[in-house]
């Protein structure tokens, strides 16, 4: 057969394909919708109100009676609503599953990992992750771990930063790479300078940013076949996907490998857990790998990132959380503090809390609708469309949190000046239900370590931080720009 015939079929095959994928396409969703909600989402302009999308959805769903919308274009339920969240994520969790678009979405960067798959694969992961990441010697082997990155790197760099010229850092990037290294040690037990690796670790940190960008991306689509045949025809943003990938593989490769040099059966990070529990494939261990590193990097340093730019418009908080620290420490000196007394610090708990509400980490998450189903505010949701929750406009809504919603106040989630958490089902910042986040301890206790020993010690103030903050789309929040801080020595502690 010819050149000319082969690149005919090809064609006659991708145009075959476009054509079904479209009538498929319209006969599921109204891509033709002219709704005023999917007139604004498809020619944009409801940018120019809004700074973020996520923001134009939380002025929707705050308007809205029901706390739900539809967006008809994309075949999607948002919902903003408390008693929707419950009854997706905990009452009718076997009818709202990821599902497989969403899998398609992200299967290329998460494969068969705990966040991309539903029944027997989740489950035997979910045990698996559960069992170690609540086991009273993983805690402490962690905390361990975050109180050394803390000693030996965050707090010498800030010090570094705070005695030369400017004193200016970008703490989103600080961040990033302190959780990035924290969680490699916790989740494979290896140090960065153990890694074999062809190239610097900033460009697999950067791999993974790209790849979590464009994975995103393939989901405000109105035609998932664009980026489908974009995939198979290898160009554009599926092209830069692809690489993107290829190198995490590479850095997925070595992590296993290395773990394998060294032994697991004695080892108490997660990989090593899995490793010890299961014959696995390399494949297998590659997507668990890629799940753990996603879950513990970006959602902390988001976490965080978010904290200091709240604390720097927020002075008063931050007194009230160096009066807190220095009762419950009298001033010892540590630079970091005890994990006894880390729980006895409920400000700042309530500081941290407080902080996620209005920015938190995961700003929506999509569940698949199996078969017909009505919410408990009466909304139909028919089968096989998507079903979103939003954490960033629930921590937006009146119905919630009451008038002063807009407003940074962690005395909200104190009685009597003890910590008192929300129902998950208001806050689902870390989801709840079934598939609450295994994590959510260790982030607390990670996020409230660095926290505590970074205002003990520093200032800091962020460069025009009264400026709007706009977000990288992405699989979690990234601010646009970073966060630029000076850092100054405290000069004095507070002491009651
Ligand atoms: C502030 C930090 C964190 C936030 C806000 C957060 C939030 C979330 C959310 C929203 C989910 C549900 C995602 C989905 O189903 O699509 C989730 C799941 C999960 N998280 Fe976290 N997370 C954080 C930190 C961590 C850390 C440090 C770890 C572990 C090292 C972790 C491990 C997990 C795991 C294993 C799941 C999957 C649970 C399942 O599907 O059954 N998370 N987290």
């Amino acid at each position: 057969m010819t050149t000319n015939h082969l690149a005919f079929l090809f064609f006659t095959f991708v145009v075959g394909f476009v054509l079904f994928s479209a009538l498929l396409l319209l006969l599921r969703k109204r891509p033709w919708c002219s709704c005023h909600v999917c007139e604004a989402y498809l020619s944009s302009s409801w940018a120019a109100e809004f700074d973020n999308l996520c923001d134009w959805y939380a002025h929707l769903l705050r308007e809205s009676p029901t706390g739900t919308i539809h967006i008809h274009v994309l075949g999607n339920t948002v919902t903003a609503n408390p008693a929707n969240v419950e009854y997706m994520l905990r009452t009718r969790f076997d009818n709202f599953p990821k599902g497989k678009p969403f899998s398609a979405l992200l299967g290329d960067l998460l494969g068969q990992g705990i966040f991309n798959v539903d029944g027997d694969a989740w489950r035997f992961q979910r045990k698996m992750a559960s069992l170690a990441l609540g086991s009273v010697a993983v805690r402490s082997y962690a905390f361990g771990i975050v109180s050394d990155e803390i000693r030996r790197c965050l707090l010498p760099l800030l010090s570094s930063v705070a005695d030369r010229g400017d004193g200016v850092v970008d703490l989103q990037d600080v961040f990033r790479k302190f959780a990035f290294d924290t969680i490699c040690k916790i989740s494979f037990g290896l140090d960065r300078g153990c890694l074999e690796l062809s190239m610097p670790m900033s460009e697999f940190a950067a791999a993974f940013d790209t790849a979590s960008r464009l994975s995103a991306r393939r989901g405000t689509a109105t035609a998932p076949v664009v980026w489908k045949l974009k995939r198979l025809l290898n160009v554009g943003s599926e092209r830069e996907l692809k690489r993107a990938i290829r190198m995490i593989n590479m850095l997925a490769e070595e992590v296993i490998r290395q773990r394998r040099k060294q032994g697991f059966a004695s080892s108490h990070d997660l990989l090593s857990r899995f490793m010890g529990s299961v014959e696995e494939e390399d494949k297998y261990l590659r997507d668990i790998v890629i799940s753990f590193l996603l879950a513990g990097r970006d959602a902390v340093a988001s976490g965080l990132t978010s904290f200091f730019l709240l604390l720097s418009r927020h002075e008063d908080v931050a007194a009230a959380m160096r009066d807190e620290i220095a009762s419950v420490t009298k001033g010892d000196g540590d630079d970091v503090v005890s994990y006894e007394r880390l729980k006895e610090m409920h400000y700042v708990h309530a500081a941290i809390y407080e902080s996620m509400r209005l920015f938190p980490p995961v700003q929506f998450d999509s569940k698949f609708c199996l078969e017909d189903d009505v919410l408990p505010d009466g909304t139909f949701v028919s089968r096989n469309t998507r079903v979103t929750y939003h954490p960033y406009a629930m921590g937006r809504m009146e119905s919630i949190w009451g008038p002063d919603w807009g407003e940074f106040k962690p005395e909200r989630w104190l009685r009597g000046g003890v910590f008192t958490p929300e129902s998950l089902f208001k806050y689902p910042v870390f989801q709840a239900g079934q598939r609450v986040c295994l994590g959510k301890e260790l982030a607390m206790v990670e996020m409230k370590t660095v926290i505590v020993s970074m205002v003990t010690k520093f200032d800091f103030k962020v460069l025009q931080g009264g400026r709007t903050i706009k977000f990288v789309p992405g699989l979690t929040a990234t601010i646009s720009g970073g966060v630029p801080a000076r850092v100054t020595r405290c000069v004095s502690r507070r002491l009651p």
